[in-house]
C-alpha cells in the first residue's frame, strides 16, 4: 500500500492502490477499509463479481487472488495490491469466446437466477487447475464451500465433470495471463 495521499470530503485517509485485475492495471484512490469486492465493482467497475452475504459464507463474492480462490468480501482491496486479481470477467477465452467452465455450465444449466454463479466460476476454475479430472465424489466437493439458492447443485457438479472434459479437450480454463501466473 502506497503512503495515504489525500482526504476525501468526509476527512477518510485515502490510499493510492495499484491493482493488476484480469491482465491490466488499474490506479485507485480507496480508504483502507475499502472492501477488495466493492474495489472491483465500485471502483474498477467489474460488476460481474456479485455481493450477497458480505460475510464470507455464500461465495458469490469469489475472485482469484494469484490464482487463489478468495473471498472479495472478507479481503481489503490494499491487500491486493502487487498480486494478480482474476474476477469472473477475466475467465473467457482472449477471442472473447467461453471459457471451459464457462461453456460447461451452458451446456449442463448450471445456472437459473445466476447470482452465485461468478463464484461458482472463478472457484472451479482454480479447482480443476490442481485437479483436472475429478470423480463426481471430488467435483461436488469442489462446491461445498459456495451456495446455490436456484440449482439444487446437481447440474452445477455435472457442470464440473463437462468442463473437465472441455479441458481434457483442449479448451482453456482460464485466460492466459492467470495461466501464466499459475505457472510462475
Ligand atoms: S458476499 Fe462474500 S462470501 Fe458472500
Ligand atoms: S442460480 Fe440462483 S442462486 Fe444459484
Amino acid at each position: 500500500m502506497s503512503d495515504p495521499t489525500t482526504a476525501d470530503t468526509d476527512g477518510e485517509t485515502m490510499h493510492h492502490v495499484r491493482l493488476s485485475v484480469n491482465g491490466a492495471t488499474y490506479d485507485i484512490e480507496v480508504p483502507a477499509r475499502r472492501l477488495l469486492s466493492d474495489a472491483v465493482r465500485q471502483d474498477i467497475g467489474l460488476t460481474g463479481t456479485h455481493v450477497g452475504c458480505e460475510h464470507g459464507v455464500c461465495g458469490a463474492c469469489t475472485v482469484l487472488v494469484d490464482g487463489v480462490p478468495m473471498r472479495s468480501c472478507l479481503m481489503f482491496a490494499v491487500s491486493a495490491e502487487g498480486q494478480e486479481v482474476t474476477t469472473v470477467e477475466g475467465l473467457g477465452d482472449a477471442d472473447g469466446s467461453l471459457g471451459a467452465v464457462q461453456q460447461a455450465f451452458k451446456d449442463c444449466h448450471g445456472l437459473q437466477c445466476g447470482f452465485c454463479t461468478p463464484g461458482f466460476l472463478t472457484t472451479i476454475t482454480a479447482c480443476l487447475r490442481d485437479n483436472p479430472d475429478p470423480t463426481r465424489e471430488e467435483a461436488s466437493e469442489m462446491v461445498a464451500g459456495n451456495l446455490c439458492r436456484c440449482t439444487g447443485y446437481q447440474n452445477i457438479v455435472s457442470a464440473v465433470l463437462r468442463a473437465a472434459e472441455l479441458q481434457g479437450a483442449g479448451c482453456a480454463t482460464k485466460p492466459e495471463h492467470a495461466a501464466q501466473e499459475a505457472q510462475a
